[in-house]
């Protein structure tokens, strides 16, 4: 069986390398004594190399990564460079930089480029609002199918599908995906792949929840939720919360 995932991601924070690390080594005690969850951790970029290194349970993730391997592409990250420094996981298509410009097209082309490197992508999706004609069902097929546009039937098992809904993010745990609300939705992400894949692949991809994870919702989405573990942005940064929230987890 898959073991639970949880991931934080740091965002833009801390704005220090010293509360980075501060931040790193409790998640790391923490993370060294659960049992059925893996954990892993995407912080800036610039934090990454000081952060790896040492050999211990909790995984480097990133942020982000360029889709081209090497060359004339200023400011950007390439996956052989992240892979060097330790990085297992990156998170792509996050609504903050679906935000910003990055598109399904763009998507689809990092996920093959990680693929490659064999790197695991955290693919996000989800809507930015809910209505009662079921639109927001088309919207996550439609960014689902475009953003695994063109990755085979072999590789799709080694993506991890964040659903992220955007109007839950960055707020508080009562403001939350409601968890049958959630099982519903992770039901249908699932009948997407197996239209695209077949039921025994859409049935093995493991799909986390983020938006406004926090200690006070974690038992509940996860026991009714159907998902395998978390994408956390906020609570990550609470040293306290972020424990609290693994333990629960382990333990759920
Ligand atoms: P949040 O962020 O936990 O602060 O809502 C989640 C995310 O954006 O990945």
């Amino acid at each position: 069986m898959n073991k639970k995932l949880v991931i934080a991601n740091w965002k833009m924070n801390p704005q220090t390398l010293l509360e980075a690390r501060k931040l790193f080594s409790t998640t790391k005690n923490t993370a060294s004594r659960l049992k059925k969850t893996k954990v892993v951790v995407a912080p800036p970029f610039i934090f990454i190399s000081s952060l790896a290194g040492t050999k211990s349970r909790l995984y480097l993730g990133a942020q982000n990564v360029f889709w081209e391997t090497r060359g004339a592409f200023t400011g950007e990250i390439s996956p052989s460079m992240l892979s060097e420094m330790g990085v297992q996981y990156v998170i792509v298509g996050h609504s903050e930089r679906r935000a910003i410009g990055e598109t399904d097209e763009i998507v689809s082309k990092k996920l093959k480029t990680l693929i490659r490197e064999e790197i695991i992508p955290i693919l996000c999706v989800g809507e930015s609002e809910r209505d009662n004609h079921g639109h927001y069902l088309s919207f996550l097929s439609t960014q689902i199918k475009k953003s695994l546009a063109g990755i085979q039937k072999r590789n799709i098992k080694n993506i991890i599908i964040a659903y992220e809904p955007i109007w839950a993010i960055g707020k508080t745990a009562s403001d939350a995906m409601d968890s049958h609300k959630l099982h519903e939705t992770v039901l249908y992400i699932r009948k997407v792949l197996s239209e695209m894949y077949g039921r025994d692949i859409a049935k093995a991809v493991s799909i986390i929840y983020g938006g406004s994870a926090e200690p006070g919702n974690v038992a509940e989405l996860m026991k009714n939720g159907n998902v395998m573990g978390f994408l956390v942005g906020h609570a990550s940064l609470d040293v306290k919360g972020f424990s609290e929230i693994l333990k629960i987890v382990d333990k759920s």
